[in-house]
């Protein structure tokens, strides 16, 4: 008898062992407390926000309806732009549908660009996230240990002579919650000027640095920097901050900008708004810094090891992924919302809970955790 894709989909489906299998939650949860958004600022509710969305689309309707070099160009577009280039002290920005869409795609294109005086040589964090795997194509890659930048130094001057050396890097670890030495980059960079800095901050936009911008300053000397508007800004889509000559070799060789249908009126009112507000939080991402403080030693006095998290991303290492698949499920039996992360996206001794902190978080929420766990 002959099996189906379909049928051959079913038996590999089967051979997932349980605890590594991916569910997607039903709908929206009945939780108490909720620690899985990335909805860091918790602006995705934030009456602004809502209302440049109803305003876009009250002007401009629901859909952009084309790639932004055909019919999906709009006045909305340039505003976000200026706003993320302002935000970030670079020269130009260009948006993109989400993080990972954006990331994928940059990095594709540079990567295969004509203007490279020695082939370009991937040096990854082991622990970067899997977009830049994905769009890592068939550039030669080595991978540094995490964080490690006495390896990261030794591989750069192993591979220089032939390549040149393209660091990719995130300024917060999205299952880690620990933040990159840039200033250390920067040094690497001083001894190695023809090397090529890419910062993901995905994780930092919004919630870090003055009014927001950031851990990446000038002085870091990175290259590209990318981030999303999926996470503290409560919206969606991405950006590259760059130079205003980048930004012109994109629109004519990035794919994933030129065949894709640009970011929806709303999404962008949406997220102009967002970055409005960005300055005028700072007594909220203060709020945020004092309660991960208060989360990592209060988990900590009670024998949960919080690894490397130095941010308002908090992971509770468990070891294994039945004892994080147990976790999740008995706090989610008392509606508390947390994730759990298993392999493949983590090494397997390495399973964890993911909290993940938002300013209308309080001390009494943490507390609240604590005394549920078992
Ligand atoms: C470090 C990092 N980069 C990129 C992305 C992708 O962003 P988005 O969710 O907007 O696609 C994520 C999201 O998980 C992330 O954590």
């Amino acid at each position: 008898m002959s099996f189906s894709f379909h049928d051959r989909c079913l038996g590999f489906l089967d051979a997932v062992p349980p605890d590594l299998r991916r569910t997607l939650p039903e709908g929206f949860q009945d939780q108490s407390l909720d620690f899985t958004s990335n909805d860091t600022l918790a602006l995705s509710q934030h009456p602004a926000l809502r209302m440049g969305a109803l305003e876009a689309i009250d002007r401009y309707g629901a859909g952009s309806t084309g790639s932004r070099l055909l019919s999906g160009n709009h006045p909305l577009h340039t505003a976000v732009e200026a706003r993320v280039a302002a935000l970030k002290k670079t020269e130009s920005a260009l948006v993109f549908g989400g993080g990972f869409h954006t990331n994928a795609s940059l990095l594709a294109t540079v990567m295969a660009l004509p203007l490279w005086r020695k082939p370009p040589m991937l040096m990854m964090d082991k622990w970067i996230h899997a977009c830049w795997l994905q769009g890592r194509q068939d550039t030669p890659m080595v991978r540094y240990r995490h964080q490690d930048f006495d390896h990261l130094d030794r591989l750069i001057q192993q591979h220089r002579p032939d390549y040149t050396p393209v660091l990719v890097t995130e300024s917060i670890f999205s299952m880690d919650g620990d933040i990159t030495d840039l200033g250390a980059l920067a040094g690497l960079k001083h001894r190695y000027p023809d090397m090529m800095i890419i910062v993901d901050e995905a994780h930092a936009t919004g919630a870090w640095g003055p009014e927001g911008a950031g851990l990446v300053k000038p002085e870091h000397t990175v290259d590209l920097i990318t981030g999303t508007f999926s996470k503290a800004m409560g919206c969606y889509g991405g950006y590259v901050a760059c130079t205003a000559a980048l930004k012109k070799v994109l629109v004519q060789k990035c794919a994933g900008f030129i065949y894709t249908t640009a970011l929806p009126p709303m999404v962008l009112g949406a997220v102009k708004a967002a970055l409005d507000l960005l300055p005028t939080l700072q007594s909220q991402r203060d709020h945020l810094y004092a309660l991960a403080q208060y989360t990592r030693e209060t988990l900590g006095r009670h024998g949960w090891n919080t690894g490397l998290s130095q941010s308002h991303i908090i992971p509770l290492m468990m070891g294994n992924s039945g004892a994080c698949l147990a976790l999740h499920h008995h706090l989610t039996q008392h509606r508390i919302g947390v994730s759990a992360i298993r392999p493949p996206t983590v090494p397997p001794k390495t399973a964890r809970i993911r909290l993940s902190l938002r300013v209308d978080h309080q001390q009494g929420d943490i507390d609240q955790l604590v005394a549920t766990m078992p």
